[in-house]
């Protein structure tokens, strides 16, 4: 008997107030539906099943890469006709597995025990008791304790609302049974939808013991209908990401202000401050500190490097023992080798800075090659544009460039060249020598400075 999932996505999600669907909504940086994705991924479910309607090119668009198989639902009647126009799809022999696009939190394990209470001939539903149910539907018990069905809160009744044994909306059952049941739902509710939960009753009605099982941490089980929810979510995937790390042997001064929105991947011995956001793949290696308020997206920073407070680094390659900041940015192509120096207020992009080599202030570094321990002073600036072509910027080995210099590209500084300071460098500069190009200085003798006259 193999698996199968169908994931509820059609919804337009209301009371998000948001022109967004709301699976596409981010989460750690990722579209909701993508951390449902990883959990069927996750399971090793031989089909997956995702209902979409509302914004459905724009979630097929964003998941154009995904295997998954798009259902349509046009018009969103409910989560048992939602689950309807998967099930054609679903072999009788298969278990199906029914997720909510707007429950990312839950955990293959979790499921895997729900699969388990299914078997061949049960509908096994996921539940957790909750401090406050508002919202959800309930779980009602007989006197010994047997489920017997699932009531909406808008359906409730007083004393049903009570009940803090909540539906997460997740159930495992065979394909051959959800089938018939889901053929028979009615829309005769307080909503006028077509309840999936309604199966629950028919199970019970057909003579079938409704297996409940719990989730590990009630956590895995919230729902994202609202703003609150949603960031509530963000704060237990922050949360996780960060109990990760700390296992892992990363040193978070508070890791309740990382976080991670991708993939971030620490040698042994890395510390991170307060109020770092790192997304898509970031390596840190070995050693790495990356101080206050920075944000490193698709980066590699090799090991004993520093980032200091708020720097900004994407889609870099950072050697080992560099030094970068505070207040740097690093923009997109950018190489530094070991022992390079990105001091205050410089900005390098599309550029391969040589080890040991040093801009550390008030600088732009764009499409240049530094070789090995070059030194640019202060001020110094590429222009590298034209206003219509981006032309490079080449600079040897053991060159020292002067405060304020303008490299104006395409130009190239040799091997051991100095440049003097507040030169405008329009041909290249030959190794070895001192290339200056400033008008002389010059002191009139018996100059007056002009006098106000007296009235
Ligand atoms: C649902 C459950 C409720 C449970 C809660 C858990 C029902 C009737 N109620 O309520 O018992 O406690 O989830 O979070 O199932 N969807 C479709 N097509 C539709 C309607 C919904 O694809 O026609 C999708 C939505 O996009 C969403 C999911 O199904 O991802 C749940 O729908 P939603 O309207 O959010 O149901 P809840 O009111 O939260
Ligand atoms: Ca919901």
């Amino acid at each position: 008997m193999s698996l199968s999932v169908i994931v509820l996505a059609a919804g337009q999600g209301t009371r998000m107030n948001s022109r967004l669907p709301k699976v596409l909504q981010p989460l750690a940086g990722r579209p909701m539906l993508a951390h449902v994705l990883d959990t069927c991924a996750a399971l090793g479910a031989g089909g997956v099943h995702v209902v979409i309607g509302h914004g459905a090119d724009e979630v097929r668009e964003a998941f154009a890469d995904s295997e998954v198989t798009w259902v349509d639902q046009t018009e969103q009647l409910g989560t048992g006709h939602a689950v309807a126009q998967a099930l054609p799809g679903c072999t009788d022999d298969d278990i199906v597995v029914v997720l909510y696009g707007d429950v990312p939190l839950v955990r293959p394990g979790t499921l895997k025990q729900l699969v388990a209470a299914a078997r061949a001939d049960h509908l096994a539903v996921l539940t957790a008791k909750l401090d406050d149910p508002s919202g959800y539907g309930r779980i009602v018990r007989d006197k010994r304790r047997r489920v017997i069905r699932i009531v909406e809160e808008k359906d409730a009744s007083e004393s049903e609302r009570e009940i803090s044994e909540i539906n997460t909306g997740l159930i495992a059952c065979p394909v051959r049974l959800l089938r018939k049941w889901v053929s028979q739902l009615s829309a005769n509710n307080a909503q006028k939808e077509y309840y999936l939960t309604d199966v629950i009753g028919m199970a019970v009605r057909d003579g079938l013991n409704v297996q409940a099982t719990q989730a590990t941490s009630k956590n895995e089980t919230l729902g994202i209908n609202d703003r609150r929810q949603l960031a509530e979510v963000e704060a237990v995937l922050r949360r996780r990401n960060a109990e990760a790390l700390l296992d892992a042997g990363v040193t978070l001064i508070d890791p309740a202000r990382v976080d991670v929105r991708g993939t971030l991947v620490c040698g042994r011995d890395v510390t991170v401050d307060v109020n770092v956001v790192f997304e898509g793949e970031v390596k840190l290696d070995d050693n790495v500190v990356i101080g206050p308020n920075c944000y490193i997206r698709d980066s590699q920073i090799e090991q004993d490097s520093v980032v200091h407070a708020n720097t900004l680094i994407d889609s870099a390659h950072i050697g080992p023992r560099c030094n970068i900041g505070p207040f740097a940015r690093v923009r997109p192509e950018t190489y530094l080798g070991s022992e390079a120096r990105i001091g205050n207020f410089v900005e390098v992009k599309k550029s391969a800075i040589g080890k040991g080599s040093k801009v550390s202030h008030l600088t732009y570094i764009g499409d240049a090659t530094i070789g090995a321990n070059t030194n640019v002073g202060a001020g110094t600036i590429t222009c590298n544009y034209d206003g219509v072509n981006k032309h490079r910027t080449k600079i040897g080995s053991d060159a020292f460039i002067g405060s304020g210099v303008e490299l104006v590209a395409p130009v190239e500084v040799g091997d051991g060249a100095t440049i003097g300071a507040g030169s405008t460098i329009t041909k290249d500069a030959p190794d070895g020598k001192l290339t200056v190009s400033r008008s002389r200085q010059t002191t009139i003798d018996g100059w007056k400075r002009p006098e106000k006259k007296a009235k």
